[in-house]
């Protein structure tokens, strides 16, 4: 959040219209996937945990499994590894391999 708020005051200052799009831009779900889920989820078939297309629609479940993680089960907290927005961005993620 501290982040976009300076990078909108940044391209502000530059007389930049478009910051929010711009901000939200920087973070790249797929790379994050790659990075941070691929070992355990695919976007089509089933790994250790669910593929991204077969979870759950739901998007209030998607943020607080991704937030807080599942207790008993290899989905951890991703809280201290993610921004909010890096969360909410890989809700969206998720909800477009969903095809919704
Ligand atoms: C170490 C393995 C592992 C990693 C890494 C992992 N997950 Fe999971 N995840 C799981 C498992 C296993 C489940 C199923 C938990 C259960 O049984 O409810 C799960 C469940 C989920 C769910 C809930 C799906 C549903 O339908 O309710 C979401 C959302 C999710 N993971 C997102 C992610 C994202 C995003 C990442 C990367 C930032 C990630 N996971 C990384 C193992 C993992």
């Amino acid at each position: 959040m501290k982040k976009i708020i300076l990078t909108s005051m940044a391209l502000a200052f530059l007389g930049m219209t478009s910051s929010a799009a711009m901000a939200s831009d920087d973070i790249n779900a797929k790379k994050i996937f790659s990075k941070k889920c691929k070992m355990c989820h695919s976007l089509t078939k089933k790994k250790v945990g669910p593929a991204f297309k077969d979870m759950n629609k739901d998007s209030s479940i998607l943020l607080s499994t991704i937030t807080d993680g599942r207790k008993g089960t290899m989905m951890k907290s991703y809280k201290k590894k993610l921004s909010s927005d890096e969360i909410a961005a890989m809700v969206s993620f998720i909800q477009v391999q969903q095809g919704s």
